[in-house]
């Protein structure tokens, strides 16, 4: 089936289910033709949380349509291909948590929105790379424990005086994967690019950033500049929608292995599929989730 024959029969089934579809920026970037909302986590747990469809599909990883479900669990969430997993996600689990708190007593703990139910319902309150460092600020204390990535918990740490960020060995392979040197050829490259990064990479890497900051920060940031080059140190995904929305500007992939290989097993037929078939339906225990949405509306009313 042609790509336009398979958006219409998405639309139609989507107008005729009161079905939306919620897409990552790290999509592959056909999806966005049958997305209502396309963005970061943070974007995107909101939307989750106040639509009135009757379904949700969601065109992201598992921890993104169980975050979904949490957040509105009469509505049915459908992932496409349960096969969509998190790499970062599954460094925790609720046990590992568990240990790490009790090493640490008393701390508050905070978990990025990359992570199971389980881990967030033994967490006090959940965080996006969209506003990690006002949910830390928000806590006012002096130590803090964060889970499971590492790295956005010391880029947390860099941008707050006087609080110690306890951070969990976790990462995201794609984002850990890039190094320093990289960003000084490519910088060597194109010396006038601006650097924009993703704060899943090393503290080493976002030092060397003109601009930190979501997949939805940075796609914003790049917009409003006036400059004309930018290296993106992050996601594929992120390149293709700039140079889809951009096209008087020029964007450099910080390397080509920087591909989140589970966000892009979905495609047009697996949203089609998933429409006609209800495939797959994400659940949650209905006690973890009700743990869970606590750190998650914790979150959410923050307002950063
Ligand atoms: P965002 O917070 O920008 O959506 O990032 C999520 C993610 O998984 C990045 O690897
Ligand atoms: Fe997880 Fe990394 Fe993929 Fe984001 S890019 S979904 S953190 S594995």
């Amino acid at each position: 089936m042609q790509n336009r024959e398979l958006i219409e029969k998405i639309n139609k089934l989507k107008k005729g289910k009161n079905a939306i579809v919620l897409a990552h920026t790290y999509q592959n970037i056909e999806i966005d033709e049958v997305a209502d909302f396309s963005g970061d986590s943070l974007y995107l747990s909101r939307q989750a949380a106040n639509t009135d469809a009757d379904i949700i599909v969601f065109a992201g990883v598992y921890f993104m349509a169980e975050t979904a479900k949490i957040l509105s669990p009469n509505k049915t969430v459908l992932l496409p291909n349960l096969s969509a997993g998190c790499a970062m996600a599954d460094k925790i689990n609720a046990k590992q948590l568990r240990d790490f708190k009790t090493q640490h007593p008393g701390v508050p703990v905070v978990c990025y929105v990359n992570s199971t139910a389980e881990v967030k319902a033994e967490s006090d309150v959940c965080c996006t790379s969209a506003n990690a460092v006002n949910v830390v600020k928000s806590l006012n204390s002096k130590e803090v424990l964060f889970v499971p990535d590492q790295h956005l918990g010391s880029y947390v740490e860099s941008q707050l005086d006087g609080v110690k960020v306890i951070t969990y060995s976790g990462f995201c392979p794609v984002h850990h994967a890039i190094t320093p040197q990289d960003i000084i050829n490519k910088k060597n490259l194109y010396p006038d690019a601006k650097v924009m990064v993703h704060p899943e990479c090393s503290v080493e890497v976002t030092k060397l950033a003109d601009f930190v900051g979501s997949t939805t920060a940075i796609i914003k940031a790049v917009k409003e500049s006036v400059s004309k080059e930018f290296i993106i140190v992050t996601e594929k995904g992120v390149v293709q929608r700039l140079e889809r929305d951009c096209p008087d500007k020029k964007f450099v992939l910080i390397n080509e292995k920087a591909i989140c290989d589970t966000m892009k097993l979905l495609h047009l037929e697996d949203i089609l599929n998933s429409l006609q078939n209800n495939h797959f339906e994400i659940d949650v225990n209905p006690q973890i989730a009700a743990k869970a949405l606590k750190s998650i509306d914790r979150m959410i009313s923050i307002n950063a």
